[in-house]
């Protein structure tokens, strides 16, 4: 890590979350090539372009998704247990999770986000319309270890990471996800994920280029968000949308692109762009149904059943904790070695 960022952050007297965005951003744009983190996305902004997103012609994921979720809910409601508690990765659009618990004797919601915010507008929603359901908002990053709510213990548990997000972490990223989902949930816990396809190159390059410029608006809010909550000064209209799909790496990658040799402030430190030069945003990697059981071998779970709509355009996974490995963050900190959580 810059060994000034914290400081800096600690200076400014951010809350908790403000300053580890900023520690994020200031040694990202440290870096070469600079990136930024594609879970900065998600501001109150960010998410209602995403959801605008989701409804673009271009961008099937959702949609695809939701209706191989409708499709085979008989199928996908058959693996949940009565009583389960079911713990969601990511807060956001409640429809898909609705799908589960209109048909599923839930025993408890847990969704578990980064935004504190997000999470309880949705907890709200879901507790007025389930009225008998309990829901226990976990506010974490689910990238990093979590405690489950001790409310929770007893009963079976059933992950649920919806979305392809899955798409955004590398590869061993991912595995490492795997691995410490499993040992979370526990031995015996169920998993059902939605994981991208890889497909048709000009369709994956129309889903993040839409003609409307949706995506385009989506990347740049980053720049925006970094203005408006660390005092930066980016000139967006200087930047520029790029998405690419990287076959060689199986993911679409998106940038902005400084138009021109420009300097911009974040806090106190000062960084200097090159024409051309790139900000490295997100990866969304796209999987074929081997790479991805490929990926579940080795990370605790074993893979169960997959799901796809007729075009194979998205797949839907079951998979089961078969036994709790001895996970490892990605940090290299063993799982096990981390001090017991207050209520587990
Ligand atoms: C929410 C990560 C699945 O990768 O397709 C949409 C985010 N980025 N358009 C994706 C996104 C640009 C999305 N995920």
């Amino acid at each position: 890590m810059n060994v000034h960022a914290g400081a800096l952050a600690k200076a400014h007297d951010f809350d908790e979350q403000t300053s580890a965005f900023a520690r994020d951003v200031i040694d990202d744009l440290s870096q070469h090539p600079k990136r930024l983190s594609p879970k900065y996305f998600y501001d109150a902004k960010g998410s209602e372009l995403f959801e605008a997103i989701t409804r673009l012609p271009e961008y099937y994921p959702t949609r695809t998704e939701l209706g191989i979720l409708q499709e085979r809910a008989g199928e996908i409601s058959a693996i949940v247990p009565d009583g389960a508690a079911l713990v969601e990765f990511g807060a956001g659009a409640t429809n898909k999770v609705r799908l589960l618990l209109n048909r599923c004797a839930v025993g408890a919601y847990v969704p578990v986000d980064i935004s504190g915010d997000f999470l309880n507008a949705q907890a709200d929603a879901l507790r007025r319309d389930f009225p008998a359901l309990d829901v226990y908002p976990v506010a974490a990053d689910f990238t990093q270890r979590f405690a489950l709510p001790g409310a929770v213990a007893a009963m079976p548990k059933v992950g649920f990471f919806p979305g392809s997000t899955l798409g955004n972490f590398e590869p061993h990223e991912a595995c490492a996800f795997l691995r410490s989902a499993c040992a979370i949930l526990g031995r015996g816990a169920q998993m059902v994920i939605g994981v991208d396809l890889e497909k048709d190159q000009g369709v994956l390059y129309q889903a993040y280029n839409d003609a409307a410029g949706v995506t385009a608006r989506f990347n740049l809010n980053l720049l925006d968000r970094i203005n408006r909550e660390l005092g930066g000064n980016f000139d967006t209209s200087e930047y520029r949308h790029r998405a690419i799909y990287n076959s060689e790496r199986h993911r679409i990658e998106m940038h902005l692109i400084s138009t021109k040799a420009q300097k911009v402030r974040v806090l106190d430190r000062s960084f200097s762009f090159r024409p051309g030069e790139s900000i490295h945003t997100e990866n969304s990697y796209k999987y074929s149904l081997g790479r991805f059981t490929a990926l579940v071998h080795g990370s605790g779970w074993t893979h169960r059943e997959s799901w796809t709509d007729a075009e194979r355009m998205f797949s839907v996974h079951a998979l089961v904790a078969e036994f709790e490995p001895t996970a490892v963050l990605w940090s290299g900190v063993p799982f096990k070695a981390l001090d017991p959580s207050p209520d587990a």
